[in-house]
């Protein structure tokens, strides 16, 4: 494959870089973009944000650039897509614990900005936490800019296969690829939670920008898939080709499969 130094527009929406570093730099500077934008108009960011090992790399950015720049993420209010169920908060991986690590430690967000899905949630109650989740991210006046990662079944968030377009914040269960892919973390399948909250696909599609970010050959496959399969529930991102608010950014590696696509 020919070496990409810079991104190559496929098209309107779709950006492949070189290497998932280049990509993660390029994601990390969108969002400090609408950050600083917002703050010159005097308002506030509402920025849904993601786990997993694909943005590491950005957070990693962000962290830098609020160290090195002077970005101040006091105008941000965050949304995390999901969060493991049942599981404690404090639990080394829970996803509260991975965005404490990974970015919200190291910046200057205010904690009341900050919202998760909790795996502690009663669950008698949880339907109302859900709605609420939905309900306070509206209040917020929606999610400016969403960042995404896809898995390897195809599903955003949470959001399993068969997870319906209009689909709201709520428990789910967890795939079987999905509780394999978090075995090696959790040592052992035994150990992964059979369930997670999840951002819903309406949530998610109400962000007025999102950005899927897939790097390493490990998400080719999928990245074909939701490129080219039918758009159906079978494969959750496809989802996303009917919304033009969407972009792609990706690295060689997980663009290797991607055919030719018209410019
Ligand atoms: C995780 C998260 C998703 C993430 C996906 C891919 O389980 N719930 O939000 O996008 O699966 O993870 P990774 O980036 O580690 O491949």
């Amino acid at each position: 494959m020919n070496k990409v130094t810079t991104d190559i527009l496929l098209t309107n929406n779709i950006h492949i870089y070189a290497t998932a570093e280049a990509a993660s730099i390029k994601v990390a500077r969108v969002i400090a973009d609408e950050i600083i934008k917002k703050r010159s108009l005097g308002q506030q960011l509402v920025l849904g944000l993601a786990t997993g090992n694909t943005p590491k790399m950005v957070y990693q950015q962000l962290v830098r650039m609020h160290r090195d720049e002077g970005l101040s993420f006091k105008n941000v209010i965050s949304f995390n897509l999901d969060e493991y169920y049942p599981l404690k908060e404090t639990h080394p991986l829970s996803y509260h614990s991975f965005m404490n690590q990974h970015l919200f430690d190291h910046i200057d967000i205010a904690q009341s900005n900050i919202h998760l899905p909790h795996g502690e949630w009663d669950v008698a109650r949880l339907g109302d936490y859900c709605k609420a989740y939905d309900q306070k991210i509206k209040q917020h006046g929606g999610i400016d800019l969403q960042l995404l990662g896809i898995g390897r079944n195809g599903h955003i968030g949470f959001n399993e296969p068969g997870s319906a377009f209009d689909s709201a914040t709520r428990l789910i269960d967890l795939h079987e690829q999905t509780r394999t892919d978090a075995a090696i973390d959790f040592e052992g399948i035994e150990n992964v939670p059979l369930q997670a909250i999840t951002m819903g696909i309406a949530t998610i599609t109400n962000a007025k920008k999102i950005l899927l970010l897939a790097i390493g050959t490990r998400k080719a496959e999928i990245i074909k898939k939701a490129f080219q399969n039918e758009i159906s529930p079978e494969v959750p991102a496809t989802f996303l080709r009917t919304l033009p608010q969407v972009s792609y950014i990706l690295d060689q590696e997980a663009a290797a499969l991607v055919g030719p696509l018209e410019r």
